[in-house]
């Protein structure tokens, strides 16, 4: 069964609020305080606190959280380490990836498919650059420290992000942090959490119970001569914040316990439902297809004719389907540049021709002038630009009387745009380079869509 992560990000544009001590010690305490849960934590900062912290002797872990990033899977990075804690190692390479990440669902993709299970903690840098982002949106619980009105205007930029893209702030949450216990006020505010709370509920900010007192005790954890950085649980105990961090931890804990589907599972499931509707809408796709080659009705030998290389569609959706490159490239030679109309296969022209088709996209527009229908065939660059354009006279015939054979644009025309005999529908006629080796693949999703942007475009140039 596939396993998913509940994912808390610790978060602030502020350094020095208490991040990393909270994400470290809070992944500490819920693994105490729940044996059998997998508690995971990674930083997306370029310290190696969380390595110094759960690295185990002699480890020697592979993989990193770069190595995320880059797509490998997630729980393959994890590492049991100090405390029974999970963590996938810091990387020195995220300023470097971060340039390729352009996408802020990244981090939910790749978490949503990471087989990570339990609760899983990020920690952060104090800025919100795409990395934060993207920890933002995958998470069910954000916790943002805050210490003092600096710290809590700053929240505003969260908050905002979260309006910006339309989501639920019902996950972002503030905590006072390193709350100095001293400091007493008169008024209705006794003491700076009840004012740091008060301002954040002032402003619509959601706020955890509890609070982080600032402690001399904590303070040491990562001074010493060994150069370790010490647990809270293990070296502060009968300190204010060894009971908050417990308290906060079961909150935390309960509040898991009675989450509906994690983030990452309702993500995976609307990544199936889209694998599953992009399947159908290609299949219907592929099932509008005229059968074989209209301009040659399948009668060029396959070898010769290089197969199915170009795809065409009527702008209103009408007819669409395949044309052999030789086909293709002389039909097109012969009315863009009015080229006899049975070129030898090696004619250098058509040689050439073939070649640059390739990187060229074509229309095909039927007008009609003075009763008399013309057709315009356009040819356009790749990203839309118009490189020629000819128009000629649409006749049912060609030749005189005694040896009349059947126009070939106008059969083609007819049998794609044609409305009744005789009759064009008022829409053009798309002609756009396939794969020869997979030429369906013009219908998959991405690059369906591009073709039709690049018909919306050369809409607006007839
Ligand atoms: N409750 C606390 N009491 C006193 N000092 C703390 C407490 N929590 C964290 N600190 C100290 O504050 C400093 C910044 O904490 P850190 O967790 O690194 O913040 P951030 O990750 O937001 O930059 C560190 O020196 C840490 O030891
Ligand atoms: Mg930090």
């Amino acid at each position: 069964m596939q396993r998913y992560p509940y994912v808390i990000t610790i978060s602030s544009e502020k350094g020095g609020v208490g991040k990393t001590t909270l994400a470290t010690n809070l992944a500490i305490y819920l693994k105490a305080l729940a044996e059998d849960l997998p508690v995971t934590i990674f930083s997306l900062d370029n310290h190696f606190t969380i390595d110094k912290m759960f690295a185990i002797k002699g480890q020697n872990p592979s993989g990193d959280i770069a190595d995320l990033l880059r797509g490998a899977p997630g729980a393959d990075l994890v590492h049991t380490g100090q405390y029974g804690v999970g963590y996938i190692p810091s990387s020195l390479a995220l300023d470097e990836i971060r340039e390729s990440v352009k996408g802020s669902m990244i981090m939910t993709r790749l978490l949503s498919l990471s087989g990570i299970a339990g609760i899983l903690i990020i920690d952060t840098r104090p800025e919100l650059n795409i990395l934060t982002q993207n920890a933002l949106y995958a998470s069910d619980r954000v916790i943002i420290p805050v210490k003092d009105m600096p710290s809590l205007e700053n929240c505003r930029n969260i908050f905002d992000l979260f309006d910006k893209r339309g989501l639920d702030k019902k996950s972002l949450t503030i905590i006072p942090c390193l709350v100095d216990a001293r400091i007493k006020y008169h008024g209705p505010f006794k003491d700076h959490k009840s004012l740091l709370r008060a301002f954040a509920i002032n402003r619509g900010y959601r706020c955890l119970d509890g609070y982080i007192s600032k402690s001399p005790k904590v303070e040491s954890l990562n001074t010493n001569p060994e150069g370790k950085i010490y647990p809270i649980l293990t070296h502060a105990r009968g300190t204010d914040v060894y009971s908050q961090y417990a308290r906060l931890a079961k909150n935390i804990l309960e509040e898991y316990r009675l989450a509906e589907d994690p983030r990452a599972k309702l993500y995976h499931q609307w990544l199936l439902a889209e694998e599953e509707r992009k399947k159908e809408s290609f299949e219907v796709r592929l099932s509008r297809l005229k059968k074989g080659c209209i301009l040659c009705d399948g009668q060029g030998s396959r070898e010769v004719a290089g197969g199915f290389s170009f795809y065409y569609e009527a702008s209103d959706g009408g007819a669409c389907g395949f044309l052999e490159d030789r086909c293709c490239s002389g039909f097109l030679l012969e009315y863009l540049y009015d080229a006899r109309k049975q070129l030898e296969d090696d004619d250098p022209l058509l040689l050439m021709f073939r070649e640059a088709a390739r990187e060229s996209v074509f229309a095909m527009r039927p007008v009609t002038a003075n009763g008399e229908t013309a057709v315009e065939v356009h040819r356009f660059t790749m990203d839309g630009n118009l490189v020629m354009k000819k128009t000629h006279t649409l006749k049912e015939f060609d030749g005189n009387s005694f040896a009349r054979s059947r126009n070939g644009m106008y059969s083609f025309l007819s049998e794609t745009l044609g409305e009744t005999p005789g009759r064009m529908r008022d829409a053009f006629l798309l002609i756009h380079p396939a794969n020869p080796q997979k030429p369906e693949s013009i219908l998959f999703e991405e690059n369906y869509k591009r073709l039709l942007r690049t018909m919306q475009q050369v809409s607006q140039l007839l």
